[in-house]
């Protein structure tokens, strides 16, 4: 009998310890799920609106135009609006003359981008606009370099810039898969969303001719044309694409999309045949599929996926030939670029960094020349000479020897300049 009494007496200590135990934890439990939660809106509420004390740290005027917009991702909308000039836009949709330049960048890259802004308006006449994609450091860079440029030019083009983004529906889907610096030329139909058409350049163009030229490639398009790019290579037995590509590209030696002419108008409307569904799909459609097939095969980002899209779709590239888009590998191991032979370099791209390196001095003449170069100063005296001067000290080199192609069509578009200067235009 006493055995079961202890035995009670136990289990009785036992239940009210047991109880006093869950009562104990029962707050500690609370609190904790609290701790939690506010810790998890804490980082929340730091994440959508965290770029705001770590870019106001760098740049706070910055913050003070954004009007305290937080995430860079997810209010791209209000971003665009705000930035934009307070120009009849509405207007201007429905009868645009302006020819719209739109580049990325990111990086080391302003001085660049610069340079080919500057020459986008030292030869032409049209009005232009520019689209400037730029992290957001530089936004306030562009802005006081772009302000500070002679009235005569200014009157000729207005500007806007955007933080590096995505469309702002399914923005954190293209989050998770693209990166965005990489693959913003890829979205551009879907941001500028009223934009008809596009002139999209990498930072790394220069234009020795009026950029008028390579706009008025629209007009030629058929009525499949939706984009506009140069072949990859002239040559294919040194080409990148038909050598090592590990994913379709665009007919023999694929296309190169530092210099991309966009209907994109037409490119929104299009279906699309591709080789992951049996039916078309529209642009916004076609990217997430396309990347998550391809993503452990593509090597040069959103190029390789436009080849890919135009492998498919040949009907819908106008290629222009090689004179609109001439690099490095057009004259390295000799001259392989015929029609800029025949009729002088039109557009300029100075790939692979040589516009900052020793490895193509001719290149980098040309792009020192157009940076160094004061908005005003005599055109021959102080651009064309000089040029010419220091591309003879790069004979050595197959493009330097090359370079009165560089030249050619620099001296006629300098020429009409001057001629109509004469004229007293
Ligand atoms: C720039 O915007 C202003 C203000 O809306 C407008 O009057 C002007 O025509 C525009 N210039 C160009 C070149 O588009
Ligand atoms: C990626 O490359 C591998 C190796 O060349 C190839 O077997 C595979 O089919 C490629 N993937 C796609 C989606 O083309
Ligand atoms: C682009 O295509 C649309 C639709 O076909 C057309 O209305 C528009 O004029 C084209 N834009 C240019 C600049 O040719
Ligand atoms: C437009 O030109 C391309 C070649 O650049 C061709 O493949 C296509 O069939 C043409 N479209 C029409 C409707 O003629």
């Amino acid at each position: 009998m006493r055995c079961y009494l202890h035995a009670l007496l136990l289990c009785m200590v036992f239940a009210v310890f047991s109880v006093l135990y869950v009562f104990n934890q029962l707050p500690v439990a609370s609190s904790f799920e609290s701790q939690y939660e506010d810790g998890w809106t804490d980082r929340r509420t730091k994440q959508s609106s965290g770029r705001q004390p770590r870019f106001g740290a760098q740049d706070t005027g910055h913050i003070v135009r954004k009007g305290g917009v937080p995430s860079l991702f997810d209010h791209q909308e209000d971003d665009r609006t705000r930035e934009k000039p307070a120009s009849g836009s509405v207007q201007e949709a429905t009868r645009d003359e302006r020819i719209h330049l739109a580049v990325v960048a990111c990086g080391p890259r302003l001085e660049e981008t610069l340079a080919m802004l500057k020459s986008a308006l030292l030869f032409g006449a049209k009005p232009l606009h520019f689209h400037i994609f730029a992290e957001d450091h530089l936004h306030g860079s562009f802005g006081q370099s772009l302000d500070l440029w002679p009235s005569v030019f200014q009157t000729r083009f207005n500007y806007t810039t955007y933080p590096i983004t995505f469309p702002s529906e399914n923005a954190k889907e293209w989050k998770k898969l693209f990166k965005p610096c990489a693959s913003q030329r890829l979205f551009l139909p879907l941001i500028l969303k009223d934009v008809d058409s596009l002139l999209y350049v990498d930072t790394d163009i220069l234009f020795l001719q009026p950029v008028e030229e390579i706009w008025s490639l629209l007009s030629l398009f058929n009525s499949t044309h939706l984009a506009a790019m140069a072949p990859e290579h002239e040559e294919p037995r040194i080409a990148w694409y038909n050598r090592f590509a590990r994913h379709p590209y665009y007919g023999k030696t694929g296309v190169n999309s530092g210099v991309m002419l966009m209907n994109m108008t037409r490119i929104r409307e299009k279906y699309f045949k591709n080789d992951m569904t049996s039916v078309p799909l529209k642009w916004v459609e076609l990217l997430m599929p396309l990347l998550q097939k391809y993503k452990l095969n593509i090597t040069w980002g959103d190029q390789d996926l436009l080849n890919i899209i135009f492998h498919h779709n040949p009907e819908s590239l106008y290629v222009f030939p090689c004179q609109w888009n001439y690099r490095p590998d057009h004259c390295i191991y000799g001259s392989n670029c015929l029609e800029a032979e025949q009729e002088g370099v039109f557009i300029l791209h100075g790939n692979r960094g040589v516009y900052h390196d020793d490895k193509q001095p001719a290149f980098r003449a040309v792009y020192e020349a157009i940076q160094k170069y004061t908005f005003g100063d005599n055109l021959v005296q102080f651009l064309l000479l000089p040029l010419e001067a220091n591309l003879q000290e790069t004979k050595h080199t197959y493009c330097g020897r090359a370079s009165h192609m560089f030249t050619k069509r620099l001296k006629q578009s300098i020429g009409v300049l001057q001629q109509e200067t004469i004229e007293g235009r």
